[in-house]
């Protein structure tokens, strides 16, 4: 035998020396669920370890992460049901916490990175990410709201806008919204390829956000998320993106779709983020609750292949706890 692959595995100093990836804290972005009442802290029973944070617990969870060396966060608001309606327009309004909570945030700590969500679906009576017109979820219509809402959280002091409704062209209507308010240095973080996901489930009991019950719309959103069947689907969806100047392409979810993250790696020079949705992260911690799987080992290892198949972003429910372990 002349070629012997263990050779290159007999210690750690030797396996250090021919890994091929690494993955650091300064990959990750931690989420963030924002309730209104400044003191809240409530746990999100469908993904244990998460909590739903009142402005005042954010800022005590933002300085642990940064002390950490998690220093990008993606902010999601938890609105109150007399804030919704049809047009989501709690969304732009003066009053909004989630909007106050970014100026806080990007005062306190000016050197965060902050991640917005564009979408519908938190403000609105239908669950739906886009306005729902006679029937149908209407593209169209869509994009000025979104629009302002992204104008909105640019002057609020989100530094990266993540538009997470799939509507198409939002990317090219956002980009021309944001420049024609001034915010050219405001980038966008597009949904690339969001599929129409069955592991998106503690996320929706966060926010209360999931689809509701209506006249002729499904309570799915099929129409407008991938279908998980589709790969080169997904190229189509990142070229569109490059050229209405997205600055990172998503795919979400992540470990379900490592393939779709390697393909728009190989063929884009924009960064790939991947988002580890609440699902994913929810059955690794079932398991390890039960014992059944290690939770530092398993969830270090789901990372890293998130890293490997092409992500330089990590959206994850583990980045603070994988940020631990990487400084012990
Ligand atoms: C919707 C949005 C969703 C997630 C992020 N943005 C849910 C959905 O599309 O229904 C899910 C993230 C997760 O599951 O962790 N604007």
């Amino acid at each position: 035998m002349l070629s012997r692959p263990r050779r290159n595995r007999q210690s750690s100093a030797i396996r250090a020396l021919v890994r091929e990836r690494e993955l650091t804290p300064g990959h990750l972005v931690q989420p963030i669920f924002l309730l209104p009442d400044p003191h809240a802290r409530l746990p999100v029973v469908s993904l244990p370890g998460t909590f739903r944070l009142g402005i005042e617990e954010v800022v005590q969870e933002v300085a642990g992460c940064l002390a950490l060396g998690i220093r990008s966060f993606i902010m999601f608001p938890a609105v109150p049901e007399q804030h919704k309606d049809k047009t989501g327009s709690y969304a732009t309004s003066p009053d909004n916490f989630y909007l106050h909570a970014a100026t806080r945030l990007k005062t306190e700590f000016p050197e965060i990175c902050l991640i917005s969500d564009v979408a519908l679906d938190p403000y609105s009576t239908d669950g739906h990410d886009g306005l729902v017109l006679n029937g149908r979820i209407d593209n169209d219509q869509t994009l000025p709201l979104i629009g302002a809402m992204a104008v909105a959280q640019a002057r609020a002091g989100f530094d990266v806008i993540g538009p997470s409704e799939m509507m198409d062209g939002r990317v090219a209507s956002i980009r021309r919204a944001l420049d024609a308010e001034g915010f050219t240095d405001t980038a966008i973080m597009s949904y690339t390829a969001k599929y129409a996901s069955a592991f998106y489930g503690p996320f929706r009991d966060a926010l209360d956000s999931a689809p509701r019950q209506l006249e002729g719309v499904p309570t799915d959103k099929k129409t407008y998320q991938m279908d998980p069947a589709n790969r080169r689907e997904a190229l189509r969806e990142a070229a569109l993106d490059a050229a209405e100047g997205a600055d990172y392409l998503m795919v979400k979810p992540a470990i379900n779709y490592l393939d779709i993250i390697r393909e728009l790696h190989d063929a884009h020079t924009l960064p790939i983020a991947a988002y580890h949705v609440s699902g994913e992260c929810a059955m690794l911690l079932a398991a390890a609750e039960r014992g059944w799987l290690d939770y530092r080992r398993a969830a270090s290892e789901a990372l890293l292949s998130i890293r490997r198949a092409g992500a330089s972003v990590i959206i994850s429910y583990f980045a603070k706890d994988f940020a631990g372990w990487y400084h012990e």
